[in-house]
């Protein structure tokens, strides 16, 4: 399988699809400041404790970064570009880095896209993400996968909630696992996406989130759903899906896939209204965004067999016969590239019928062979593979020929 080749076909489709949707693409550097991925993600997740390529300089401690959220969030403030008019749309590709235990789907280095609706708080931001977030997949191909969504309302009812939850679970606190027992302190809501089956039994029956969600956080959800289904898109609605980050609020979801294993978020996102303040900005900045990964889009792609355009044809293959003809074919693949055709000659000095084999292998469309003789004419013998018919034609008209196949 040829992985590279799917990975660029993705991501034109993905560049393509997030351009029509209007974003402007955002490059941001790797290594960011520990404070900022540590403040923005939240203390208490399993990122910033746990998984962190971390080092010092000086007195300052950096982190290959995690995620691009928080930065992305944190050059919006820095360059202020919430002057310029209007909620600002941006996309982004790039490596990021979690030192977590690496399995299938699972890596420390891996790849993500994503996109960021900031200065905004309309649900049509929202929609417009998890629209934007599916269309991705549908562009591609790919079938088989499942969009959670859930509302976690405003900071004050997650606090509600928090409280309510840490009631529920504290006296059976013996039978949860010891992760779930920190969590119980610092993010009782983590427990409720908890991947183990006997937590699962225990959160079943737990208060849901839903009861304790602020009145505009619901009538925010209620658009949202609407603009979703006003655009057909199907949705499951989730109460536990709580997502691994602190900065969200309201809107939160995730697209997983049924091919790809254990590791079977595709992508997530909601909307994270905290997050500026929490990176240091005075003023709230209500934003939406969603990240999704390379590898497992590649797997799903792979597990599904999706198919990607073959790479371009080779026009010719040139053969050089003697020390003069290689030197004159070295020259003349040279123009031919120049002149935008796709040509290999063999870099061995290997026999004519090796390097006919070599062009048969590379499916080149015609095989161009000069000696000695050819040299003396300045014409070359030029093979036909597919029709098996051999013609001598002059250096100069060469182009003309191998651009004739192409129409
Ligand atoms: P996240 O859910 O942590 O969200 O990551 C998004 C996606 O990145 C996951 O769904 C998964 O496909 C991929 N991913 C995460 N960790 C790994 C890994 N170790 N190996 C391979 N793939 C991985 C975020 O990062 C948020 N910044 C999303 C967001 C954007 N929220 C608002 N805007």
């Amino acid at each position: 399988m040829h992985r590279a080749a799917a990975w660029r076909h993705a991501e034109e489709t993905i560049r393509a699809v997030l351009e029509r949707f209007a974003f402007e693409e955002i490059r941001t550097p790797v290594v960011e400041p520990l404070a900022l991925i540590a403040r923005g993600m939240g203390g208490s997740t399993d990122i910033v404790t746990k998984e962190m390529f971390s080092f010092e300089r000086g007195k300052t401690h950096y982190v290959l970064r995690p995620e691009l959220t928080a930065p992305v969030m944190r050059a919006y403030l820095q360059h202020h570009m919430g002057q310029r008019p209007g909620e600002q749309r941006f996309f982004y590709f790039g490596p990021c880095f979690r030192a977590e235990r690496p399995q299938k789907g699972r890596y420390r280095q891996f790849h993500q896209y994503g996109a960021e609706i900031i200065g905004t708080n309309d649900a049509r931001a929202d929609a417009e993400i998890i629209a934007c977030t599916v269309e991705i997949y549908r562009a591609l191909g790919l079938k088989n996968t499942k969009l959670r969504i859930n509302t976690l309302g405003d900071a004050a009812s997650r606090a509600r909630y928090s409280a309510v939850l840490r009631e529920y679970f504290a006296p059976m606190k013996d039978k949860l696992s010891a992760a779930s027992q920190k969590r119980l302190q610092s993010n009782p809501l983590r427990i409720l996406d908890t991947k183990l089956d006997y937590e699962r039994d225990l959160v079943r029956n737990a208060p849901q989130l839903m009861t304790h969600v602020d009145e505009e956080s619901l009538n925010h959800y209620e658009a949202v759903k609407a603009y979703l289904k006003r655009v057909g898109i199907d949705f499951a609605e989730d109460p536990f899906l709580v997502r691994g980050l602190d900065y969200y609020s309201r809107t939160a979801f995730e697209v997983e896939s049924f091919d790809i294993g254990a590791q079977s978020a595709l992508a997530g996102g909601g909307r994270y209204d905290r997050l500026a303040e929490a990176i240091g900005s005075k003023q709230a900045v209500p934003a939406v965004g969603f990240a999704a990964g390379m590898e497992r889009l590649l797997l799903a792609m792979e597990a599904q067999d999706v198919s990607w355009p073959a790479a371009a044809p080779l026009d010719a293959f040139l053969i050089g016969l003697g020390e003069a003809a290689k030197a004159e074919v070295f020259a003349l693949a040279f123009q031919l590239r120049r002149d935008g055709l796709h040509v290999v000659h063999g870099l061995h000095n290997r026999s004519m019928k090796a390097q006919m084999r070599t062009a048969h292998r590379l499916r080149a469309r015609y095989c161009i062979i000069i000696g000695d003789n050819e040299l003396a004419s300045r014409q070359a013998q030029v093979k036909d593979m597919d029709q098996g018919t051999q013609e001598s034609v002059p250096f100069d008209a060469l182009p003309r020929i191998l651009f004739s196949h192409r129409s």
